[in-house]
């Protein structure tokens, strides 16, 4: 069983959220640049000519996939590494992944998804 988890952070973020994850032995994510905006619509900024919205603020969304046992670990780790504690430090979701195939080798599961000396690879030591 697969989750996947999908990450709206702050750019800035980026660099120590991708640590506190490799500290912990979660490898493999991706990271796309996003534009986009919560539940606020965006933030006003004041112009020459008064207000203004910026409904497209950047944003990575950091997608990981992960064995579901791992899932709170690695949640816990992206919020405690990416937030300031002000409206839009991002959100987290989490899905289902049916199976995963790792090109190379063709493994699928829980083999195509180990890594030498990651998150499960340390448990077992
Ligand atoms: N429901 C959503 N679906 C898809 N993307 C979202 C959703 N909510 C937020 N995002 C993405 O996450 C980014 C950060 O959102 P944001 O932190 O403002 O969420 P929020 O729910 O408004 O939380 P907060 O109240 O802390 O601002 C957005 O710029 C957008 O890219
Ligand atoms: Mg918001």
């Amino acid at each position: 069983m697969f989750k996947r988890i999908d990450a709206y952070i702050r750019p800035e973020k980026t660099h120590a959220v991708k640590g506190a994850l490799q500290n912990a032995g979660i490898y493999g994510m991706s990271f796309t640049e996003v534009k986009g905006h919560g539940r606020q619509g965006g933030t006003k900024l004041v112009g020459r000519s008064g207000p203004y919205m910026i409904d497209m603020l950047e944003r990575i969304q950091l997608t990981i996939v992960v064995s579901a046992h791992n899932v709170d670990e690695t949640v816990t780790l992206i919020q405690e590494s990416a937030a300031t504690g002000e409206t839009g430090d991002g959100v987290i979701f989490i899905s289902p992944v049916e199976d995963v195939v790792r090109i190379r080798t063709g493994e699928r599961g829980a083999k195509a998804m180990t890594y030498s000396g990651d998150i499960d690879d340390r448990r077992q030591k």
